[in-house]
Parts: structure tokens; C-alpha cells; sequence
């Protein structure tokens, strides 16, 4: 695995790669790697011929009250655990390199950035849109590979890239868990053992709402009073916001009828996370 650190470099190493008629998958990350990125990994190795993982904790999607200096951090086994897997690049740029002095252009997505997390994160999905719109001219992948546990992401970035009309497709893969359920996450390094227990409430949640449509419950209200009651049940989470919308607008859907994505953010203590599940009425 090469890793490379400047954009002149890592474009001239996959403009190379391209002219040989290669395929690049792309895994953008921030590194402080799990099993949830390394999923994304296998999947990019298997789909396409070069694989390349970022990893710059991109200050631009960090409000100012934030855990940008205190973000996981461990990039020598990061690239251990990338090297076995078999990736071809590791682009670890530095701040400067992605937000040189005089930086002054960003991207929005309207509408779509300010639902579910961008009520209480302004900004933050305009830094996301701007570093991965930076990363693709730089990369220039052919697909690019990203997690459903960020499903409003997911959703935003995907219009961008139409709107925008880019080369590249965005491949959305599912959530991986620990088995108690607990979506895996760099930010759950942060929970003590107590807090950690009592995240759990948040994916047994979203399953009571599934298994709510599946006994016959259609009304959106209905399902997230249930799973607001048992998510107030534990004293150490504190709802932020549950909502069951629409996958392409993300607006907030009264009946349920094929599909819905219900998401959620909650603080466990000091940390923040985020779960979500699509709910599919069968049949
Ligand atoms: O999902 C993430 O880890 C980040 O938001 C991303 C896509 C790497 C952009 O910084």
C-alpha cells in the first residue's frame, strides 16, 4: 500500500492507473477505522481494480462547540489494518493541503442539509459536501463507497452527485453492528461501560418500529411516540430527534406505506450518535 500525503502526488499515481484503463473505488474516511469502513473496503477491493482510502478529519464539517480536536485518532493502525486488507493508496492530507490560506469555496445542498442532523449541526453538511466534492476531482473514482449509518449523508451526497452531473456512482452499504446491536462507530471509543449499556435502547428502538409495522402499525406518529417512550426510559440517553421520513427528500412521512428510513441522534452522556434502519411494509 502506497501512502501518499500531497494531491499532486496522488493525482499523478491514479492518472497513471486510469490510462491503463483501471477501474478506482474510492472509501473516503476519518479514520480510527472499524469493522463498518472496512466492510466498505471489501466491497470497493472486490467491484473495482485500485482501491483508495482517505482518511482527514475534515475541520470544515466540525461546528465550533465540537469534537473535532478531541476525534479518535490512530493512523498507525489504521494503515496496518488497510495494508492487510489489500488497499493500492492511502491519501493522508494535511489541513493545509485540502484548505489552503485564501480557501473560500464551499458546496450546499439545499433543503436536504438542514433536515434530521442539520437542525442542530448547521454547517456541517456543507464541510462534508466540499471535502468529498474535493476528494472526487482529486481521485476521480469510478465508484465510491459510503455507510447507511449516515443515511442523510448518503442522501445528500448522492445529489450532488447529480446535481452536479460528476462521473462517479456513490454504492450505499448497511449498517454493521456489534451483536447486542450497537452500530458501530469511531465516536463509541468515547462511552464508558454504563453508557455504552444504555446506547443499546437506541437500535432496539428502531427494531420495536419495525416490528410495530409488522403487526399492523401504519401511523408515523404512533411508532415514534413507542419508540420515544422507550428511548426516555434509560436516564442516560437524551433524544435529540427521531423521525420517520422519505428516502430521497428526507420529510417527514405521516403513514407508512413501502418504504421509510426512521432515523434518530440521541446523546449517551456527552456523546452524540446517530442510528437509523429502513422500515419496509411487506407485500
Ligand atoms: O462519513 C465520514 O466519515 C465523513 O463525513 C466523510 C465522508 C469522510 C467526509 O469527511
Amino acid at each position: 500500500m502506497k501512502i501518499v500525503t500531497k494531491i499532486i502526488d496522488v493525482k499523478k499515481e491514479l492518472k497513471e492507473v486510469r490510462s491503463h484503463g483501471k477501474t478506482i473505488g474510492f472509501v473516503p474516511t476519518m479514520g480510527y477505522l472499524h469493522e463498518g469502513h472496512l466492510s466498505l473496503v471489501r466491497e470497493s477491493l472486490q467491484n473495482t481494480d485500485v482501491t483508495v482510502v482517505s482518511i482527514f478529519i475534515n475541520p470544515a464539517q466540525f461546528g465550533p462547540k465540537e469534537d473535532f480536536k478531541e476525534y479518535p485518532r490512530d493512523l498507525e493502525r489504521d494503515s496496518e489494518l488497510l495494508e492487510r486488507e489489500g488497499v493500492d493508496y492511502l491519501f493522508v492530507p494535511d489541513k493545509n493541503e485540502i484548505y489552503p490560506e485564501g480557501y473560500e469555496t464551499y458546496i450546499e445542498v439545499l433543503n436536504l442539509q438542514d433536515k434530521l442532523c442539520g437542525c442542530s449541526r448547521p454547517g456541517h453538511f456543507r464541510g462534508v459536501n466540499t471535502v468529498v466534492l474535493k476528494l472526487f476531482n482529486i481521485i476521480y473514482p469510478d465508484i465510491s463507497f459510503f455507510g447507511q449509518k449516515d443515511a442523510q449523508q448518503a442522501v445528500i451526497l448522492k445529489r450532488m452527485v447529480q446535481d452536479l452531473d460528476l462521473d462517479v456512482r456513490i454504492e450505499v452499504l448497511p449498517i454493521i453492528r456489534e451483536k447486542d446491536g450497537l452500530a458501530l462507530s469511531s465516536r463509541n471509543a468515547y462511552l464508558s461501560q454504563e453508557e455504552r449499556k444504555a446506547a443499546l435502547v437506541l437500535s432496539k428502538s428502531l427494531k420495536e418500529a419495525q416490528s410495530m409495522i409488522e403487526k399492523g402499525e401504519r401511523d408515523s406518529v404512533e411508532i415514534v411516540n413507542r419508540m420515544r417512550e422507550m428511548i426516555n426510559s434509560e436516564p442516560l440517553v437524551k433524544i435529540e430527534y427521531i423521525e420517520i421520513v422519505d428516502m430521497v427528500k428526507l420529510n417527514p412521512i405521516a403513514r407508512m406505506e413501502k418504504e421509510a428510513l426512521a432515523a434518530l441522534a440521541a446523546y449517551i452522556g456527552k456523546v452524540r450518535l446517530i442510528d437509523n434502519t429502513i422500515l419496509r411494509v411487506e407485500g
